[in-house]
């Protein structure tokens, strides 16, 4: 037990106060855990209990071993007063100096609040249980006194409206044994920390396989959906993948995957969802995406369909030019390997957005139906030829015609191909054997960012 708190009558001291911590393996590899007991204090921290997560923490960092925490707390113990509050900003500061240098986890598997949440929320990546676990700064209580608005603990900060309204948690699982198996699942994913490479997973899938599926995908007509999870899954390793923030901001997907048996980070925009255009949500959740995989060298790859940025009042209002600036630079100031693959729109600032050649893409190559250009054929014809179309007898027509004219002369993919922006214009079937080449020839890149303290991402 941890010294007597004077603090804190003896008969009130608890063995363990509250949290069990300690370190065991997950396919072989050390893992740190923390996990805490609600049935002591609400779960809540005070200075021993935060003095056991910190050794962990500390002893994961100097052997670069995983941080998974088990949350389950009321926060800070309320009647230990600054004592408590020393203790979780011994956490948090840890919580950042791990950041980086080792994955950290959360699972939410209980009412959090306070300290609870914001540990967590620095964390790489959270996951939350249906129905028994929640996050909340303050709870429905305070709400009410303060804001006089009644709300139930689901509605506040149940897992749902995390994994689906805020993006604070990555992951919803149906009960705490789901969440603890995803928890392993996505370890297995990782490597154990920044220096070490991602576990290799052999696999019976030929690096060489073509997919002839993969050429019929994308529709005929631009304007159609098809479901980008599809190509996703006709590209990696046996079809397997685990997509992060799956409920949030749907418009654009991150997953981890394997190609060639090692773990990649895909970003891909979902046209079956507005489009796949880039808003405020789809950049800020793939922007943390791409950070968390340079910072792990987990290579990055990259399927592009994207009409642009979503005009708007509400989005204009809610900083659009601020938050997608956030991608941009993620996209970046990332040295990994970078592997681009335009299956149709790449128009606009959102081209040069994704993973463009521009911003350091190694491999850059574009599917024959893609089209890149400034703007859509639809929208650049109505600026270009507004006075031609306005005097023309049948504006429709001349409309039609100015868009097919344009569709013929920019929205392909050989105008970037005949720069060099793209490296290629490849068959759709033969995207997971050449995307398997450059990851196997780009194993070794070295790239490095200027030297400085750091850079300023427009937060
Ligand atoms: C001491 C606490 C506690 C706390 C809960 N308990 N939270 N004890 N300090 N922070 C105790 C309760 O008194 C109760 O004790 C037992 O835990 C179970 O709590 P219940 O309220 O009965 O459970 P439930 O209804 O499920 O509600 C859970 C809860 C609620 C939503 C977490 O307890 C709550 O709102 N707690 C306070 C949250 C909070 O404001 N924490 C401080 C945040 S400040 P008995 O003896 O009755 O069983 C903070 C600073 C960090 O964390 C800095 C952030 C940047």
């Amino acid at each position: 037990m941890a010294r007597p708190n004077e603090l804190v009558a003896a008969d009130e001291q608890v063995m363990g106060d509250g949290v069990v911590t300690g370190f065991g393996r997950i396919d072989g590899r050390p893992v740190c855990v923390f996990a805490q007991d609600f049935t002591v204090f609400g779960g809540s921290l005070a200075e021993a209990h935060a003095a056991k997560i910190v050794k962990l923490m500390d002893l994961a960092m100097k052997t670069g071993a995983p941080i998974v925490g088990l949350n389950d707390s009321g926060g800070a113990r309320i009647q230990e007063g600054v004592v408590s509050l020393a203790g979780y900003a011994d956490v948090f500061l840890r919580n950042v100096l791990a950041s980086g240098v080792v994955p950290q986890l959360s699972a939410i598997m209980g009412p959090c609040a306070g300290g609870a949440v914001y540990s967590p929320a620095i964390t790489d990546l959270v996951v939350m249980v249906r129905d028994t676990s929640h996050m909340f700064v303050t709870g429905p209580d305070v709400v009410k006194a303060v804001t006089h608005e009644d709300v139930s603990f689901d509605e506040l900060g149940g897992a749902t409206v995390h994994a689906t309204k805020s993006g604070v948690a990555h992951f919803e699982a149906d009960d705490e044994v789901q969440c603890l198996l995803l928890l392993r699942r996505l370890i297995g994913y990782l490597p154990s920390n920044n220096l070490d490479p991602a576990p290799l997973v052999p696999t019976t899938d030929p690096a060489d396989r073509a997919d002839p599926e993969l050429d019929s995908v994308v529709p005929g007509d631009p304007a159609k959906p098809y479901d980008m999870t599809e190509v996703i899954r006709r590209v990696v390793d046996e079809g397997a993948h685990l997509e992060v923030h799956a409920g949030w901001a749907r418009n654009i997907i991150c997953a981890f995957a394997r190609l060639d048996g090692r773990t990649v980070g895909v970003v891909a925009q979902q046209p079956m969802v507005l489009a796949g255009v880039l808003d405020i949500n789809a950049s800020t959740k793939a922007a943390r995406f791409v950070r968390f995989c340079d910072a792990f060298n987990i290579p990055l790859v990259t399927f592009v369909d994207v009409p642009g940025f979503l005009p708007g009042v509400a989005q204009e209002h809610g900083g659009i030019i601020r938050n997608g600036a956030k991608l941009l630079y993620a996209y970046a100031e990332a040295t990994v390997p970078k592997l681009t693959v335009i299956t149709r729109k790449a128009y606009g600032g959102a081209y040069d957005v994704m993973s463009s050649k521009h911003i350091r893409g190694d491999l850059n190559v574009a599917w024959p139906t893609a089209e890149i250009a400034v703007m859509g054929p639809e929208g650049a014809v109505n600026v270009l030829y507004r006075d031609e179309i306005a005097v023309a007898k049948d504006k429709e027509r001349k409309r039609a015609e100015l868009v097919a004219a344009y569709r013929e002369r920019f929205a392909n993919p050989y105008v970037a191909a005949s720069r060099g922006y793209v490296d290629d214009v490849i068959e759709p079937h033969e995207t997971r054997p050449r995307l398997i080449a450059a990851l196997r020839m780009l194993a070794g890149k070295r790239d490095t960012n200027p030297r400085k303290k750091h850079g300023n991402i427009p937060l």
